[in-house]
Protein backbone atom coordinates (compact mmCIF):
# COMPACT_ATOMS: atom_id res chain seq x y z
CA UNK A 1 0.00 0.00 0.00
CA UNK A 2 1.10 3.79 -0.94
CA UNK A 3 2.31 5.38 2.77
CA UNK A 4 4.45 8.28 0.94
CA UNK A 5 5.68 9.78 -1.71
CA UNK A 6 9.21 11.01 -2.45
CA UNK A 7 8.77 14.25 -5.05
CA UNK A 8 12.12 14.78 -7.17
CA UNK A 9 12.94 19.16 -6.80
CA UNK A 10 14.40 19.96 -10.33
CA UNK A 11 12.59 19.34 -13.01
CA UNK A 12 9.71 17.74 -10.97
CA UNK A 13 8.36 20.10 -8.56
CA UNK A 14 10.09 23.16 -10.48
CA UNK A 15 11.83 23.56 -13.95
CA UNK A 16 15.62 24.94 -13.19
CA UNK A 17 16.68 23.21 -16.61
CA UNK A 18 16.93 26.98 -18.42
CA UNK A 19 19.29 28.29 -15.30
CA UNK A 20 21.46 25.56 -14.90
CA UNK A 21 21.77 25.76 -18.51
CA UNK A 22 22.19 29.77 -18.55
CA UNK A 23 24.79 29.31 -16.00
CA UNK A 24 26.79 26.65 -17.48
CA UNK A 25 26.83 28.60 -20.58
CA UNK A 26 28.20 31.74 -19.22
CA UNK A 27 31.51 29.91 -17.57
CA UNK A 28 31.77 27.45 -20.24
CA UNK A 29 31.93 30.34 -23.10
CA UNK A 30 34.27 32.10 -20.58
CA UNK A 31 36.54 29.14 -20.59
CA UNK A 32 36.30 28.29 -24.36
CA UNK A 33 34.31 24.81 -23.67
CA UNK A 34 31.48 23.81 -25.74
CA UNK A 35 27.79 23.27 -23.84
CA UNK A 36 24.68 23.07 -25.24
CA UNK A 37 21.18 22.03 -24.45
CA UNK A 38 21.92 18.18 -25.24
CA UNK A 39 25.23 18.31 -22.88
CA UNK A 40 23.06 20.13 -20.04
CA UNK A 41 20.05 17.45 -20.84
CA UNK A 42 22.75 15.02 -19.20
CA UNK A 43 23.28 16.31 -16.56
CA UNK A 44 19.83 16.09 -14.69
CA UNK A 45 19.83 14.77 -11.55
CA UNK A 46 23.79 14.63 -10.96
CA UNK A 47 25.44 16.55 -8.56
CA UNK A 48 27.20 20.15 -9.56
CA UNK A 49 31.20 18.28 -9.32
CA UNK A 50 29.71 15.57 -11.38
CA UNK A 51 28.00 17.44 -13.86
CA UNK A 52 31.18 19.78 -14.04
CA UNK A 53 33.46 16.70 -14.41
CA UNK A 54 31.38 15.58 -17.41
CA UNK A 55 31.39 18.53 -19.03
CA UNK A 56 35.02 18.48 -18.89
CA UNK A 57 34.87 15.16 -20.55
CA UNK A 58 33.20 15.92 -23.64
CA UNK A 59 35.75 18.34 -23.84
CA UNK A 60 38.46 16.06 -23.35
CA UNK A 61 39.92 18.80 -20.93
CA UNK A 62 41.94 18.63 -17.63
CA UNK A 63 42.18 21.06 -14.55
CA UNK A 64 43.18 21.23 -11.42
CA UNK A 65 41.38 20.66 -8.21
CA UNK A 66 41.50 24.90 -7.40
CA UNK A 67 40.11 25.58 -11.28
CA UNK A 68 38.13 22.91 -10.96
CA UNK A 69 36.54 24.58 -7.70
CA UNK A 70 36.57 27.66 -8.95
CA UNK A 71 34.37 26.95 -11.63
CA UNK A 72 31.86 24.95 -10.03
CA UNK A 73 31.47 28.04 -7.44
CA UNK A 74 31.08 30.44 -9.68
CA UNK A 75 28.51 28.37 -11.43
CA UNK A 76 26.75 28.34 -8.56
CA UNK A 77 26.72 32.13 -7.52
CA UNK A 78 25.16 32.86 -11.01
CA UNK A 79 22.42 29.98 -10.44
CA UNK A 80 22.00 31.15 -7.09
CA UNK A 81 21.32 34.69 -8.84
CA UNK A 82 18.67 33.13 -11.78
CA UNK A 83 16.94 31.21 -8.88
CA UNK A 84 15.90 34.67 -7.35
CA UNK A 85 13.59 35.01 -10.22
CA UNK A 86 11.23 31.71 -9.31
CA UNK A 87 8.02 32.61 -8.03
CA UNK A 88 5.54 30.10 -6.60
CA UNK A 89 3.37 30.60 -9.96
CA UNK A 90 6.61 28.77 -11.42
CA UNK A 91 5.40 25.40 -9.48
CA UNK A 92 5.20 22.86 -12.94
CA UNK A 93 1.31 22.30 -13.89
CA UNK A 94 -0.84 19.85 -11.04
CA UNK A 95 2.23 19.84 -8.61
CA UNK A 96 0.17 21.77 -6.01
CA UNK A 97 -2.98 20.09 -6.09
CA UNK A 98 -1.04 16.90 -6.03
CA UNK A 99 0.42 17.96 -2.51
CA UNK A 100 -2.36 19.65 -1.02
CA UNK A 101 -4.47 15.89 -2.31
CA UNK A 102 -1.65 13.96 -0.90
CA UNK A 103 -1.83 15.18 2.43
CA UNK A 104 -5.51 15.39 2.90
CA UNK A 105 -5.43 11.68 1.72
CA UNK A 106 -3.00 11.09 4.75
CA UNK A 107 0.01 10.44 2.32
CA UNK A 108 3.37 11.22 3.60
CA UNK A 109 5.56 13.17 1.27
CA UNK A 110 8.86 14.59 0.87
CA UNK A 111 11.67 16.29 -1.30
CA UNK A 112 14.66 13.82 -2.33
CA UNK A 113 17.18 15.81 -4.06
CA UNK A 114 20.90 16.07 -5.53
CA UNK A 115 20.36 19.76 -5.07
CA UNK A 116 22.06 22.02 -2.45
CA UNK A 117 20.26 24.78 -3.44
CA UNK A 118 16.89 22.65 -2.49
CA UNK A 119 16.10 25.38 0.75
CA UNK A 120 16.36 27.95 -1.44
CA UNK A 121 14.09 26.94 -4.22
CA UNK A 122 11.91 25.91 -1.51
CA UNK A 123 11.86 28.91 -0.15
CA UNK A 124 10.66 30.78 -3.64
CA UNK A 125 8.28 28.58 -4.35
CA UNK A 126 6.69 28.77 -0.16
CA UNK A 127 7.20 25.49 0.02
CA UNK A 128 9.46 25.26 2.88
CA UNK A 129 6.99 23.71 5.05
CA UNK A 130 4.79 21.77 2.55
CA UNK A 131 6.56 18.67 3.17
CA UNK A 132 6.68 15.89 5.56
CA UNK A 133 10.73 15.54 5.57
CA UNK A 134 13.69 17.05 2.68
CA UNK A 135 16.74 15.28 2.02
CA UNK A 136 19.00 16.84 -0.45
CA UNK A 137 22.73 17.49 -1.37
CA UNK A 138 23.49 19.44 1.64
CA UNK A 139 23.18 15.59 3.72
CA UNK A 140 26.41 14.70 2.72
CA UNK A 141 24.97 11.71 0.72
CA UNK A 142 25.98 9.48 -1.80
CA UNK A 143 23.91 11.57 -5.11
CA UNK A 144 21.60 9.63 -7.58
CA UNK A 145 21.93 6.94 -8.75
CA UNK A 146 22.84 5.78 -5.84
CA UNK A 147 19.84 5.11 -3.51
CA UNK A 148 20.75 6.94 -0.40
CA UNK A 149 18.89 10.12 -0.38
CA UNK A 150 15.57 8.17 -1.27
CA UNK A 151 16.55 5.63 1.56
CA UNK A 152 17.03 8.93 3.85
CA UNK A 153 13.62 10.02 2.91
CA UNK A 154 12.07 6.73 3.81
CA UNK A 155 13.88 6.50 7.42
CA UNK A 156 12.65 10.25 7.64
CA UNK A 157 9.63 9.55 6.94
CA UNK A 158 9.44 6.50 9.48
CA UNK A 159 7.91 4.41 6.17
CA UNK A 160 9.40 1.26 4.96
CA UNK A 161 11.19 1.64 0.92
CA UNK A 162 8.44 -0.85 -0.80
CA UNK A 163 5.80 1.60 0.73
CA UNK A 164 6.89 4.58 -1.29
CA UNK A 165 6.50 6.28 -4.43
CA UNK A 166 9.56 8.17 -6.04
CA UNK A 167 8.62 10.85 -9.03
CA UNK A 168 11.30 11.54 -11.23
CA UNK A 169 12.25 13.54 -14.38
CA UNK A 170 15.64 11.80 -14.40
CA UNK A 171 17.11 8.02 -15.40
CA UNK A 172 19.92 8.60 -12.91
CA UNK A 173 16.73 9.18 -10.37
CA UNK A 174 14.79 6.72 -11.47
CA UNK A 175 17.70 4.34 -11.31
CA UNK A 176 18.34 5.58 -7.48
CA UNK A 177 14.47 5.02 -6.84
CA UNK A 178 14.37 1.33 -7.84
CA UNK A 179 17.86 0.63 -6.20
CA UNK A 180 15.64 1.92 -2.92
CA UNK A 181 13.18 -0.64 -3.53
CA UNK A 182 10.37 1.69 -4.24
CA UNK A 183 8.02 2.65 -6.93
CA UNK A 184 9.12 5.19 -9.77
CA UNK A 185 7.15 7.44 -11.70
CA UNK A 186 8.93 8.82 -14.54
CA UNK A 187 7.52 12.56 -15.54
CA UNK A 188 8.03 14.94 -18.28
CA UNK A 189 9.17 14.27 -22.18
CA UNK A 190 12.23 12.43 -21.89
CA UNK A 191 11.30 8.57 -21.93
CA UNK A 192 12.70 7.36 -19.09
CA UNK A 193 13.27 3.26 -19.75
CA UNK A 194 13.18 2.38 -16.40
CA UNK A 195 10.53 4.31 -14.69
CA UNK A 196 7.15 1.73 -13.87
CA UNK A 197 4.93 4.38 -15.71
CA UNK A 198 5.81 7.84 -17.56
CA UNK A 199 3.60 10.98 -17.74
CA UNK A 200 3.95 14.20 -19.62
CA UNK A 201 3.06 16.02 -16.46
CA UNK A 202 1.72 15.86 -12.84
CA UNK A 203 -1.71 18.07 -14.05
CA UNK A 204 -4.79 16.41 -12.56
CA UNK A 205 -2.73 13.41 -10.61
CA UNK A 206 -3.87 12.83 -7.34
CA UNK A 207 -3.66 10.46 -3.80
CA UNK A 208 -5.64 7.38 -5.63
CA UNK A 209 -4.63 7.83 -9.01
CA UNK A 210 -0.62 7.81 -7.63
CA UNK A 211 -1.80 4.70 -5.15
CA UNK A 212 -2.92 2.69 -8.37
CA UNK A 213 -0.09 3.51 -10.27
CA UNK A 214 2.29 1.63 -7.04
CA UNK A 215 -0.10 -0.94 -6.34
CA UNK A 216 -0.06 -1.41 -10.12
CA UNK A 217 3.99 -1.47 -10.58
CA UNK A 218 3.78 -3.71 -7.35
CA UNK A 219 2.08 -6.51 -9.28
CA UNK A 220 3.83 -6.43 -12.09
CA UNK A 221 7.12 -6.64 -10.28
CA UNK A 222 5.81 -10.01 -8.32
CA UNK A 223 4.08 -11.29 -11.51
C1 LIG B 1 19.52 18.48 -9.55
C2 LIG B 1 19.57 18.89 -11.01
C3 LIG B 1 20.99 18.78 -11.53
C4 LIG B 1 21.96 19.55 -10.64
C5 LIG B 1 21.88 19.00 -9.23
C6 LIG B 1 22.80 19.73 -8.26
O1 LIG B 1 19.63 17.11 -9.44
O2 LIG B 1 18.73 18.08 -11.79
O3 LIG B 1 21.03 19.28 -12.85
O4 LIG B 1 23.28 19.45 -11.12
O5 LIG B 1 20.54 19.11 -8.76
O6 LIG B 1 22.32 21.02 -8.11
P1 LIG B 1 22.98 22.19 -7.28
O7 LIG B 1 21.83 23.11 -7.08
O8 LIG B 1 23.46 21.61 -5.98
O9 LIG B 1 24.08 22.74 -8.10
MG1 LIG C 1 15.24 16.13 -11.56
Amino acid sequence: MLKAVIFDLDGVIVSTDIYHYEAWKALTDRKGLEFNFEINDRLRGISRAESLQIILDVNQKTIGQREFNRIAGAKNRRYRRLLGKLKPEDMLPGVKDLIADLRQSGIKTAVGSSSRNTPKILKRLKLTKAFDAVVDGNAGLKSKPDPAIFLACAVALGEAPESCLVIEDAEAGIAAAKAAGMTALGVGKTPLSSADRMLASLLGENAAKLAAIHDAAKRTAKG
